[in-house]
């Protein structure tokens, strides 16, 4: 199996409802997570991206958090409107789409 070049982390932590430190579930990573899924198979890119669902990663109040390695890039308060633009930019050419990138006091 070829090692992917690039490998996403979506946040899917869930927690009680009315949890204090609330969940990136509650705040949408099922759809953002389908649509990754779904980028990464019209593009056929298997051999070079890797989606994975994570636990938490921190910073729950800017979900849903998504976590790109090996540039340990953070986006936050990613919607499955944001996944084309993290394809085209980060995974596809390696550029950070800095609007959507954790402040450095985040991560
Ligand atoms: S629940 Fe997603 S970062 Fe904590």
């Amino acid at each position: 199996m070829p090692h992917p070049a690039r490998h996403v982390f979506v946040c899917s932590q869930q927690r009680p409802p009315g949890h204090p430190r609330g969940s990136c579930s509650a705040q949408g990573s099922g759809p953002v997570l389908q649509a990754f899924w779904g980028e990464l198979q019209k593009r056929q890119a298997h051999e070079r991206v890797a989606i994975t669902y994570s636990g938490c990663l921190g910073p729950c109040d800017g979900g849903v958090n998504v976590l790109v390695y090996p540039e340990a890039v953070l986006y936050q308060r990613v919607t499955p409107d944001d996944v084309t633009e993290i394809f085209d930019q980060h995974l596809d050419k390696g550029e950070v789409v800095a609007r959507l990138q954790a402040p450095a006091a985040v991560w």
